[in-house]
């Protein structure tokens, strides 16, 4: 678990999670509006060395980036926003399934909206507004304890 002081600091704990994506990784990224989850998909898709400005996908739902995962290569990185999405079935129609199934890393924003279509093996990221700017992030096989990193 831990405890972000400001965006940059969001960004950092994204930037670190990169190092455990493989080809076809989901990371579900829950957390009310303006948790942090498209400022922790920044910090992510730094350490996937996207070089592309990464903003929200809350209108094309998804958004892809050329990155590269580390070992293996570049990678087409999907940012998905199921915001706007109604339900799973609306996913499935624009093709969802498909980018969750394939080679590349998708990072999902309200992945509750699409709960039937997310893999197994999909890693949950909580992120949970504190007081201030403060923000408490869980990554679920995350064992790094109790980590304030102001
Ligand atoms: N510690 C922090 N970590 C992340 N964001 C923070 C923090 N402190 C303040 N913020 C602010 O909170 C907001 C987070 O916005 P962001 O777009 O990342 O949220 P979101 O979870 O993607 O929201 P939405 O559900 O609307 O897509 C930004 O304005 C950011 O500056
Ligand atoms: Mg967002």
């Amino acid at each position: 678990m831990y405890l972000t002081n400001s965006p940059e600091e969001t960004e950092a704990v994204g930037e670190r999670l990169a190092a455990a994506l493989q080809p076809g990784s989901v990371v579900a990224l829950y957390g009310g509006l303006g948790a942090g989850k498209t400022c922790f998909t920044r910090g992510l898709a730094r350490g996937l060395a996207v070089t592309d400005a990464v903003t929200s996908p809350t209108y094309t739902i998804v958004n892809t980036y050329r990155g590269t995962l580390s070992g293996i290569g570049p990678t087409d990185i999907h940012h998905i926003d199921a915001y706007r999405l109604r339900d799973a079935d609306d996913f499935v129609n624009i093709g969802g399934e498909e980018l969750l199934a394939g080679d590349g890393v998708c990072i999902v924003e309200w992945p509750e909206r699409i709960a039937r279509c997310l893999p197994e093996d999909a890693i949950p990221v909580a992120i949970g507004l504190k007081a201030g700017d403060k923000r408490e992030i869980r990554i679920a096989g995350d064992t790094a304890g109790y980590d304030d990193c102001g």
